[in-house]
């Protein structure tokens, strides 16, 4: 649950110190996304909720990154302030190295079309298009021209296993085809960041599994960022890297091979 407070938020810790600058791990990229001490808090009534409290995480491309713990803890917040749909209350969010809260809404949201890539819990798909033109859509809008849209978005269709549906409307669909096609309009424009918010919760063991392969194999084989959070524990053993979350802070940062608990590049606070 996260932590009600009456107050507004602890007061900011002075310098924004890059923290590539404090990474214990020589042998790392740099961070393809990160938080330095944000913070996070919404007005439910008269209380105010804190959902993220000064919270630093470093995020590298080419690896699977889970961010997980229990509904509400503000896995999604994070996530909105890490994709720069949300600003933070205190502290900063950086992509591919840009300090989201230096740029303007517009720019944000040229940040966020050209760079980034979402799949959702829901799908988030259009009744009435085919896969093929779900897929299609959002290319249109970065000025590709339609022979070349309808060309990437066959090739994306492909890259997930859902040639065979291209024509197909999503009430044809399945739960899990319809997460594929969700994944393929993600992928079509080659995002360098995926967020994908609870993208396996809505689906059987099977087709969980099968979204998480495809999610694993984009940051493996591109060297894209993939973040995924979700509650959903079967993720776990998946991910090349798990955050686990709980009151608005990360509690644990380990990577498959590795001793849970060892840290991976959480940012320690300087005491
Ligand atoms: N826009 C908002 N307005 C008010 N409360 C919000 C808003 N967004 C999130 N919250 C609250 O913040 C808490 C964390 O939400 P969320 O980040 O969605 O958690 P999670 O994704 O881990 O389930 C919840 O208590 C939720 O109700
Ligand atoms: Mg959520």
């Amino acid at each position: 649950m996260p932590i009600q407070t009456a107050s507004l938020h602890a007061p900011a810790k002075t310098g924004s110190r890059h923290p590539a600058s404090r990474q214990p791990v020589a042998r790392l990229p740099a961070p393809s996304l990160e938080a330095v001490g944000v913070s996070k808090s919404f007005l439910s009534g008269v209380v105010r909720i804190q959902v993220l409290q000064r919270l630093s995480i470093a995020v590298f491309p080419a690896e699977l990154t889970l961010i997980s713990g229990p509904s509400g803890c503000g896995k999604s917040t994070l996530l909105s302030l890490l994709s720069g749909l949300q600003a933070p209350d205190e502290g900063e969010a950086l992509a591919l190295g840009q300090r989201l809260g230096n740029l303007s809404k517009r720019a944000i949201e040229r940040f966020r079309l050209h760079h980034t890539g979402f799949v959702f819990q829901g799908f988030n798909l259009f009744p009435a298009l085919t896969a093929c033109e779900q897929v299609e859509l959002p290319l249109g809008y970065l000025g590709i021209s339609s022979r070349e849209a309808r060309r990437r978005a066959r090739e994306a269709l492909d890259d997930v296993g859902m040639t065979h549906r291209a024509d197909w409307r999503p009430a044809q669909l399945s739960g899990g085809e319809k997460q594929r096609v969700a994944i393929a309009r993600a992928l079509a424009k080659a995002p360098q960041l995926l967020f994908a918010d609870e993208p396996t919760s809505a689906l059987d063991a099977t087709n969980g599994q099968n979204v998480v392969d495809i999610l694993h194999r984009v940051a493996r084989t591109r060297g894209t960022t993939v973040l995924c959070v979700s509650h959903d524990p079967r993720l776990v053993r998946h991910a090349d890297r798990v955050l686990t979350m709980e009151d608005g802070m990360i509690r644990g940062d380990w990577r498959q091979g590795e001793a849970q608990g060892q840290a991976a590049g959480v940012i320690k606070e300087e005491e």
